[in-house]
C-alpha cells in the first residue's frame, strides 16, 4: 500500500543523529556526545507551576494561537531583549520550535520556491522544505570562516528565492553570525523581497558580547519570522513548547496552518511556560561556557582543529587530516573507542571532514568521551 501514500513523506530519511544515538544506546560501555539536549532537569518552580495548573483544571482546549496571558508574557520578555517589539497578536505558541519552523515552511512555500540556507545546517529544515516541493539551496560557508559572504549569497538569489534561513548561534558549528554577515542577509533580502526565518533557539546561549540579532532591526520587520524554543535555555526539551513571532499579517497567515496542525499547545504547559520566562538562565550559560573552555583546552593540547564557537553547545571538529569520511570516522569511534559522535556529513556534504560533539551531555560522558576521541586521534596519527 505504500505506493498509495504521500510521495514526499516517502522521501524522508531517518535522522542520522538519532541513528548514531540509538546505536550507542544499545551498546555496552559507550559514552554518547551526540544529542543536543541539556543534561539538567527542568527547574522545580516550572514543574510546580504545571502541577498547579493541572489542579486548577487547565485541561481544556487552549486557544489555537496560544493563551493570551502567555503571549503577553512573551511579548514583554522579548520586548526587553530586542529592538523589534512584537504584540501578543504577532506571537504564536508552538509545539517546540520544530512546529514553528514547519508551520512557517508550510505557510510560506509554494512548489518551485527556493530556500537559501547557510551550510552546514540543522537537520530538520530540509524534509519540510522538500515536503512543500520547494528546493533547499545551500550557501557554502566553509570558505568564509562559516560566516555569510554577500557575493556568495547574491549569486544564489533568483526569481524563485522565497526565504533565507538563519541559525545564529549555529548548529552544528556554534558560530555566531557577525554584523557583516547579517547586514549582507538584510541587504539581499530587502533588495529582493525575500523572507528571513531566524531560528533563535540558542539566543540565550551566546558567549560573546558582540552579538548582532536580526530581531534588532525594524527595517526588516515585514520580512522576518523568528522561531523560539523553551527546550535549550530552560531544559524543557520534553515539554514541547516554543513560539514564533512575525509581522501581524504574516503571523496571522502562519497561524492558519498552525491551528489546523496542532489545534493548540497543552493548556497546563502554557501556564508553566509563563513561569519559565521568570527564570534566570545565566547559571546554565555559565556552566556551558566553562565546559566549552575546558573542552577547547583538551582539543588544543592534542592539536585537534575545530571551528571556534561563540554560542550554543556544540563543537565542530575537523578530522580532514585522516582522509576518511565522517561516517567512517564515527563508526570507528563507536566500535573501537566506544564514543558516539555525529558525522559532519549529516549537516552538509561540504562538511564530510568534520564531526560534531555536544557539550550539553552529562559532564562525566563529555570528558570521558573527549579523552576517548583524543586517544583515537593519537592512534590514527601513528598509523
Ligand atoms: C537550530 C535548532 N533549531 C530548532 C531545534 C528544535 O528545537 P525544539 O526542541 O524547540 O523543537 C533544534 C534542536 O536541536 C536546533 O538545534
Amino acid at each position: 500500500m505504500l505506493n498509495r501514500v504521500n510521495h514526499q513523506v516517502l522521501k524522508f530519511k531517518k535522522s542520522g543523529i538519532r541513528k548514531f544515538a540509538e546505536a550507542a544506546a544499545k551498546m555496552e560501555g559507550v559514552v554518547s556526545l551526540t544529542i543536543g539536549e541539556p543534561e539538567f532537569d527542568t527547574e522545580v518552580v516550572i514543574k510546580d507551576a504545571a502541577k498547579k495548573a493541572l489542579d486548577d483544571n487547565y485541561t481544556h482546549y487552549p486557544s489555537g494561537q496560544g493563551m493570551i496571558e502567555l503571549r503577553k508574557a512573551i511579548s514583554d520578555f522579548e520586548g526587553k531583549r530586542n529592538a523589534m517589539h512584537y504584540t501578543s497578536d504577532e506571537i504564536i505558541v508552538t509545539n517546540g520550535s520544530t512546529e514553528g519552523l514547519a508551520s512557517t515552511f508550510l505557510a510560506l512555500l509554494n512548489e518551485g520556491d527556493e530556500v537559501i540556507i547557510p551550510a552546514p545546517m540543522y537537520v530538520t529544515y530540509l524534509p519540510m522544505i522538500e515536503y512543500c516541493k520547494a528546493k533547499m539551496i545551500p550557501l557554502d560557508t566553509t570558505k568564509s570562516g562559516f560566516q555569510i559572504d554577500e557575493n556568495d549569497l547574491n549569486a544564489l538569489v533568483n526569481e524563485h528565492t522565497k526565504l533565507i534561513v538563519i541559525t545564529s548561534p549555529n548548529n552544528p558549528t556554534g558560530v555566531v553570525y557577525s554584523k557583516e554577515s547579517l547586514d549582507a542577509v538584510k541587504r539581499v533580502a530587502l533588495k529582493n523581497n525575500i523572507f528571513i526565518l531566524s531560528d533563535d533557539v540558542y539566543h540565550q546561549l551566546v558567549y560573546t558580547d558582540d552579538f548582532t540579532k536580526l530581531s534588532d532591526d525594524p527595517s526588516i520587520r515585514h520580512l522576518l519570522i523568528v522561531t523560539q524554543s523553551y527546550s535549550k535555555p530552560y531544559a524543557m526539551t520534553g515539554w514541547r513548547i516554543g513560539y514564533l513571532m512575525a509581522d501581524q499579517p504574516i503571523a496571522a497567515h502562519i497561524n492558519g496552518i498552525h491551528s489546523y496542525l496542532v489545534t493548540g499547545i497543552t493548556s497546563f504547559i502554557q501556564i508553566a511556560a509563563i513561569e519559565a520566562l521568570n527564570q534566570d538562565t545565566s547559571e546554565i550559560k555559565r556552566i556551558y561556557f566553562d565546559r566549552l573552555v575546558r573542552c577547547k583546552k583538551i582539543l588544543d593540547e592534542a592539536n585537534i582543529p575545530y571551528v571556534n564557537p561563540e554560542g550554543a553547545f556544540y563543537l565542530f571538529i575537523n578530522i580532514g587530516e585522516f582522509k576518511i569520511n565522517s561516517e567512517e570516522f564515527c563508526l570507528k569511534a563507536l566500535n573501537d573507542y566506544k564514543v558516539a559522535l555525529v558525522p559532519g556529513v549529516y549537516f552538509s556534504e561540504l562538511t564530510d571532514h568534520y564531526i560534531r560533539i555536544s557539550y550539553a551531555v552529562k559532564e562525566y560522558d563529555l570528558f570521558e568521551g573527549l579523552n576517548r576521541l583524543v586517544k583515537m586521534v593519537k592512534d590514527l596519527r601513528q598509523c
